[in-house]
């Protein structure tokens, strides 16, 4: 029970602040909160400011952040070249309603990363790119459906709602029609011969996405070689591949995870880093498909153009941020710094579960970790784990109590990780970040074990 829990008592009596901030917010939001991922029982912490790798609460307690603004932030917070020209953007004005120099220096730092971006399209959102991106894909294919994998997350459209923590049937979430999740070709993301009898079954796919080093951020790992598999098969059967980088877009590496793997896809989609803290996303890719957004090339070639506004596309704050960042990243070592520190931390992470005799695991790549919490009891050893090896549903399948508690206990430890167990690692996360979140981890498994049953070695 939550109430008589130490751990809930003892985040409570460190955060009297935040508790009356999340009593007032209940009066305005549903679960007081305005994503998802916040869901915190009995309420999550309020943030009054931030700086690196760290932030503070409305009680001035100390958090090494994970969230990383939900990925967005590979510098950390307030990246003090970044603040610069936010701020000269910002005194120019907010919103011009016209065309102006930032968007065009912001496609170019992007196009400099990402050579397979022929052609850029900004929009405020990652959802709004994966959405952009099946639009085109439909238009210039002349085909209707819409593949993409289990646990892939691709924002909260309709085309992208179900799938990704269940209604892995297929079926349509709340809200969704089903004859558009019929239009939605739901694949395994363990299964190459699944994709490619998919493919060869169906002539009215036109496009396959995929988040390109696994689903959820990553959580859900590829097999090694399956992307370029991908593009083989989608190649032979004149399906496109849209690579969704939002998470990965110069975090695995300045080009991406297309930079990665060296697999280029016909479209791609970003947002979170792109716009370097700010609202901002982008559909890139061939100019061929982004054509069909082109007023001339439509006249030209007689075909009806997709109608695209937004009021906030390109918005000139965002590109600052998001020209200073990606300049940052492609001249620094910002991505192997944030990767060198997730391989260190998924050791000692695993050291300590291994000392604790817990059978958990913390795993991941580059620039993120995860923790699997072996709901299921599978004999596992913490510092030889394959993600492979566990069915993706086991990987995704959190139970979500103990999930709750990890977070409150090591909040109490002064670590902030995402609500589904993972934590983003910025270019700025460094030893004394390393051990506080080893020491609040080793704390908190200490404090789950006093109360829950966990899974042993
Ligand atoms: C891979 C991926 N695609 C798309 C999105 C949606 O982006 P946004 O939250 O900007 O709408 C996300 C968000 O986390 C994501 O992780």
């Amino acid at each position: 029970m939550l109430s008589n829990s130490p751990i809930v008592n003892r985040y409570v009596d460190r955060t009297p602040s935040s508790q009356a901030l999340a009593a007032r917010a209940l009066e305005q939001f549903p679960s007081a909160i305005t994503h998802d991922s916040r869901h915190t029982t009995p309420y999550g912490i309020y943030v009054e400011t931030a700086k690196g790798p760290r932030k503070w609460d409305a009680d001035g307690n100390d958090y090494v952040d994970y969230f990383g603004g939900h990925g967005a932030l590979m510098l950390g917070h307030r990246n003090a070249e970044v603040e610069v020209c936010v701020q000269e953007a910002l005194a120019a004005g907010t919103h011009f309603g016209s065309s102006h120099r930032f968007e065009v220096a912001w496609a170019e730092a992007v196009k400099k990363l990402v050579p397979s971006a022929e052609r850029i399209r900004f929009t405020s959102s990652g959802t709004e790119a994966t959405l952009m991106a099946m639009r085109l894909a439909r238009a210039f294919t002349g085909k209707n459906k819409l593949a993409r994998f289990r646990t892939h997350f691709h924002g909260w459209h309709d085309h992208m709602a179900f799938g990704v923590a269940g209604h892995f049937d297929g079926t349509a979430t709340p809200g969704v029609l089903p004859e558009v999740a019929a239009q939605v070709v739901l694949l395994d993301p363990d299964n190459i011969d699944g994709v490619a009898q998919a493919l060869e079954a169906d002539s009215d796919i036109a496009a396959l996405i995929l988040e390109p080093t696994g689903g959820s951020g990553g959580m859900i790992p590829l097999a090694p070689g399956f992307v370029a598999q991908l593009r083989e098969l989608t190649e032979q059967h004149g399906v496109l591949l849209i690579m969704d980088e939002v998470v990965t877009g110069f975090r695995v590496h300045p080009g991406g995870a297309q930079g990665l793997l060296d697999v280029k896809p016909d479209l791609t989609t970003l947002a979170k880093i792109l716009a370097g803290g700010l609202p901002g996303g982008a559909v890139v890719g061939r100019a061929d498909i982004l054509a069909h957004l082109d007023f001339k090339a439509a006249a030209d070639k007689d075909f009806e153009k997709i109608h695209h506004p937004g009021t906030f596309n390109g918005n000139p704050l965002s590109a600052a941020a998001g020209t200073k960042t990606l300049e940052i990243i492609a001249n620094s070592d910002a991505c192997a710094k944030a990767d060198a520190f997730g391989q260190e931390l998924r050791v000692k992470l695993n050291e300590s579960f291994k000392r604790a005799g817990v059978a958990w695991a913390a795993y991941g790549q580059q620039a993120n970790f995860f923790v699997f919490m072996n709901a299921t009891g599978l004999a596992i050893d913490p510092n030889n784990f394959d993600p492979l090896s566990v069915p993706y549903q086991d990987l995704k399948a959190k139970p979500p109590g103990l999930m709750n508690k990890l977070r409150l206990a090591l909040l109490i430890g002064g670590v902030d990780i995402n609500g589904a167990g993972a934590g983003v690692i910025s270019a700025t996360h460094g030893a004394d970040d390393m051990d506080q979140t080893v020491a609040a981890f080793e704390a908190a498994v200490a404090m789950l074990a006093a109360e829950e049953s966990l899974p042993r070695l």
